[in-house]
């Protein structure tokens, strides 16, 4: 149905009508005079399975018509016709994700930023793992790649009127939100589980949002899915199951880390991308940016894409061909909270597919010896979850899936101080001296096998 038509429109602000109603959103009129002012973008948010069309106040659920197929699938943001396919020109000084606006859902002008993106992409050789590139999203300004989800996802949440923003993450996504509602000026509600502590816990309070504590995981989403139907919370996260991958606005953010990346190529891509994956939100964000770039011609193929995962489910149904990615629950604890999701996301399988990609099963050993190589050779500490991404790019590449030739981009997800403890304990004791060098030596020598006199 075209934009502009009289049942396109009907659909659209009817939408929009009962959204506004449901949400307890400001009044349309409002959201109207901010929508035509900026003349941009959004026209709607279509099924990525299905590709029915819902208003763009309908970002709280997925795909009614899917998840009656027994399909929790997301919806993605579309566009207005008319969009600037051109290429952009060169970064300038302080360049935030935001210089990509043409492709997001909120102006740059409007935008809710604090300079994330323009992240760097460093090539690291010493791993013995081919051609490989590190995209070091650690440099984001709370220390992780969510920041481009909620830098996304809280610009429209403000273009939209919403009043307060909320996430169930005990991690980066509830921190970075944090971040951007205190920048936005909006309250933030996170609700996190009993046992959820550490670095991300501290920043999200630092950030002053209302941190709850419910006792177990699915009481988080059952507060948090009640609230957001109740009294028009504008969620951030997953927040409810089975999941369908975060708000979709937040996703648009993803893009620029491909288009960053086939620019820092001198607009080529990769041949892999690889990332470490929960629900798959990078993943597909990512994707759906380099199709864009092909479709505009910026570049001329997609890279394949590659999901480390400590579930399998992934795995399971890429191998089985299922849309809906089955529960996978690990019969131990994982190190890796990050990413400790039990059942992935049909945008993920979405994505793995157009881009003939693979996942595979990760196990937190291997996360703990890339983290420590490469952290020791190369001076990049990644967090666990986000050290995933080398195992999978080591056996890849022993089965001849990436070929011996093949660039490869990693998305370093977060760095090492968002989860310092399991490494730390790894450690064992710190070794003490007194204020004497000869004691230091000594010490040197029995804790590291170091000689001073070498
Ligand atoms: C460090 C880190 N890496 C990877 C992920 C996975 O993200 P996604 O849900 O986009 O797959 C997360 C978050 O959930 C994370 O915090
Ligand atoms: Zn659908």
């Amino acid at each position: 149905m075209p934009p502009g038509s009289m049942r396109y429109e009907a659909q659209t602000v009817g939408g929009m009508r009962a959204a506004f109603a449901t949400y307890g959103l400001q009044s349309r009129t409002s959201f109207d005079n901010r929508h035509n002012a900026l003349m941009s973008k959004p026209s709607g948010l279509r099924c990525i399975r299905c590709s029915t069309l819902l208003p763009v106040t309908a970002y709280a659920r997925g795909c009614k018509t899917c998840a009656a197929a027994g399909v929790a699938a997301n919806l993605t943001v579309a566009y207005e016709p008319g969009q600037s396919m051109a290429r952009p020109g060169p970064p300038t000084p302080n360049a935030s994700m935001w210089r990509f606006d043409a492709h997001l859902p909120v102006d740059a002008r409007e935008a809710i930023t604090l300079g994330e993106g323009a992240t760097p992409l460093v090539r690291v050789q010493k791993l013995g793992l081919g051609d490989l590139w590190i995209k070091d999203e650690s440099c984001n300004p709370t220390w992780s790649f969510k920041d481009r989800l909620a830098s996304a996802s809280v610009s429209m949440a403000v273009k939209l009127g919403a009043r307060v923003i909320a996430s169930s993450s005990s991690g980066n996504a509830g921190a970075a939100t944090a971040a951007y509602a205190a920048k936005a000026g909006l309250p933030c509600v996170v609700v996190t589980f009993q046992g959820a502590a550490g670095p991300m816990v501290t920043q999200m309070r630092a950030y002053g949002a209302m941190l709850l504590v419910v006792p177990t995981s699915a009481d988080r989403w059952r507060v948090l899915s009640a609230a957001v139907d109740r009294f028009g919370w504008y969620p951030t996260s997953v927040y409810y199951g089975p999941a369908v991958g975060s708000n979709p606005y937040g996703i648009e953010g993803y893009k620029t880390i491909a288009y960053e990346i086939a620019e820092s190529l001198h607009w080529r891509s990769p041949d892999w991308c690889v990332l470490p994956v929960c629900y798959a939100d990078a993943l597909y964000g990512i994707w759906k940016g380099f199709d864009e770039m092909r479709r505009y011609g910026w570049i001329d193929r997609v890279p394949r894409f590659a999901a480390a995962e400590i579930s399998g489910s992934f795995a399971a149904a890429m191998t089985a061909g299922l849309d809906q990615p089955p529960v996978r629950e690990r019969a131990v604890p994982t190190i890796a909270a990050s990413i400790g999701a039990a059942q992935g996301t049909y945008q993920g399988v979405h994505a793995l597919r157009a881009s003939n990609g693979v996942a595979m099963f990760i196990e937190d050993e291997a996360m703990f010896i890339w983290q420590e190589k490469m952290a020791r050779t190369e001076g990049i500490w990644a967090e666990p979850s986000a050290a995933a991404t080398l195992p999978l790019i080591e056996r890849l590449r022993a089965r001849g899936i990436i070929a011996a030739n093949a660039s490869v981009v990693a998305l370093m997800t977060a760095g090492g101080l968002k989860d310092p403890d399991a490494a730390d304990r790894r450690f064992g004791a710190l070794p003490s001296a007194t204020g004497n060098v000869d004691d230091a030596v000594r010490v040197l020598k029995d804790a590291y096998g170091f000689d001073a006199g070498q």
